[in-house]
């Protein structure tokens, strides 16, 4: 196990009816309050109104910025910037999925930054600078990142999207209520799983000798997803299965199970190129990926953890090692295909192969997938990846 450090300081407030705690939290920060959110999708289920009248009650000066896409832009982080600066914004509140908090987490931080965002915030990659707190409050099991300091952004006349980390992008308080994921849709409900499943398998396949505890946690958390991610499809507001979504979500990408572990992930890097390129949903561009890439890693050095990953999360009961490995990688794609994932890259819109390999150079060129990847990828190996999809 690599050295590291975990201090993940984000006050966590889980469970049903807590809303009534944000004025006291919010009265640590200051008055002036920027409400982020998306499409809608809090106004429909009730959420927005129950939020005005907490904020009204409490006397805070709210703004809003919504709209905030899926595979949230640049463009809107600059409208937050602006609306931050105009009204003196003490607090950032993002309320919504992870485009929407890491919106939020963006603006927080740019407020600080000068001149084009885009050049000094995120092709920067890391951020040393301060940001406004931020308090969310999640409505969708996926991301992580309302426990986590990363923020996810695009650039879409350029067909750039690139995370940024920074310390002071950790959510201070995050309000984690399942109920309010009881309105997410089918689609987005499994496409937010396969995501939290991503965060887990890109930090279990990984190279790094004796970390048994992350590894043990990682089964516990992928099962734990396997089991309820359909309850939660059969029956949207079953408490049971969003909770424990939820938290596995929060726990897949907080440093839990990913610290003490060197080296890079590999399939995220190859779908924030699809997402660039395409704007499709992130988890369902992993979930088309990611048994991909497994079966083209496959080789005598890696089969071990593939056997393990076969046995320990899908019962898998074959003696030999390969075939128990392939089995393992099947049920993982049968079990995504039968979430109602669509699982293959025409079914979601890229019917043309025209892009890839121009997206295999820049997923090899956006992150260290090829040198530093559990194995790693060359822009051929990546291209191929693709064409398997
Ligand atoms: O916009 P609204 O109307 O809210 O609708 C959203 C959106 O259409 C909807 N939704 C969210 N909560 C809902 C709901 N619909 C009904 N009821 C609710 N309670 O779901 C749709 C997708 O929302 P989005 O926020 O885009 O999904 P997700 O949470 O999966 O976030 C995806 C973004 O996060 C980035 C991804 O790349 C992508 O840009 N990631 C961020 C990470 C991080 N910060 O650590 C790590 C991840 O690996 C990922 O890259
Ligand atoms: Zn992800």
């Amino acid at each position: 196990m690599e050295n590291f450090d975990f201090h993940v300081t984000t006050d966590i407030r889980f469970g049903k009816d807590r809303l009534s705690e944000l004025s006291d939290v919010l009265n640590n920060f200051g008055k002036n309050v920027l409400l982020v959110y998306g499409g809608g999708s809090i106004k429909k289920s009730g959420l927005y109104d129950e939020l005005y009248d907490q904020l009204n009650q409490n006397g805070n000066h709210v703004v809003e910025l919504a709209g905030v896409d899926p595979n949230p832009r640049i463009e809107t982080v600059q409208k937050g910037v602006q609306l931050c600066k105009e009204n003196d914004v003490d607090v950032v509140l993002p309320v919504g999925g992870g485009s929407v908090i890491d919106c939020s987490k963006a603006i927080a931080a740019s407020v600080f930054v000068s001149g084009d965002l885009w050049e000094n915030f995120v092709l920067k990659r890391n951020y040393e600078g301060p940001a406004l707190p931020i308090v969310t409050v999640l409505t969708l099991a996926a991301t992580g990142s309302e426990m986590n300091g990363t923020c996810v952004i695009s650039n879409m006349d350029a067909q750039i999207k690139l995370g940024v980390h920074g310390k002071s992008l950790l959510p201070k308080v995050s309000f984690l209520d399942p109920t309010n994921t009881y309105s997410v849709n089918p689609y987005q409900t499994a496409a937010g799983s396969a995501d939290i499943l991503s965060h887990l398998i890109e930090n279990y396949f990984n190279a790094t000798p004796g970390t048994e505890v992350q590894d043990e946690i990682a089964e516990g958390l992928m099962k734990t997803v396997i089991k309820y991610l359909p309850v939660a499809l059969d029956e949207p507001d079953n408490y049971t299965a969003r909770a424990n979504l939820m938290w596995a979500s929060t726990l897949a990408l907080n440093g839990l199970v990913g610290n003490g572990k060197k080296g890079s992930w590999s399939c995220h890097a190859m779908e924030h190129e699809l997402s660039a390129f395409y704007d499709i949903t992130h988890g369902v561009g992993l979930a088309i990926i990611i048994p991909r890439w497994m079966g083209h890693i496959l080789d005598e050095n890696t089969i071990p953890k593939f056997q393990r990953f076969a046995q320990e999360i899908w019962g898998v009961d074959e003696e030999d090692p390969k075939r128990a490995a392939e089995i393992g990688i099947q049920r993982f794609y049968d079990f995504l295909a039968s979430c109602g994932i669509p699982m293959t890259l025409p079914e979601v819109g890229i019917q043309t192969e025209e892009d890839l390999q121009e997206m295999a150079h820049r997923a090899v060129e956006h992150s260290s997938i090829s040198t530093k990847g559990f194995v790693p990828l060359n822009e051929d190996d990546v291209e191929s990846i693709y064409r398997a999809c």
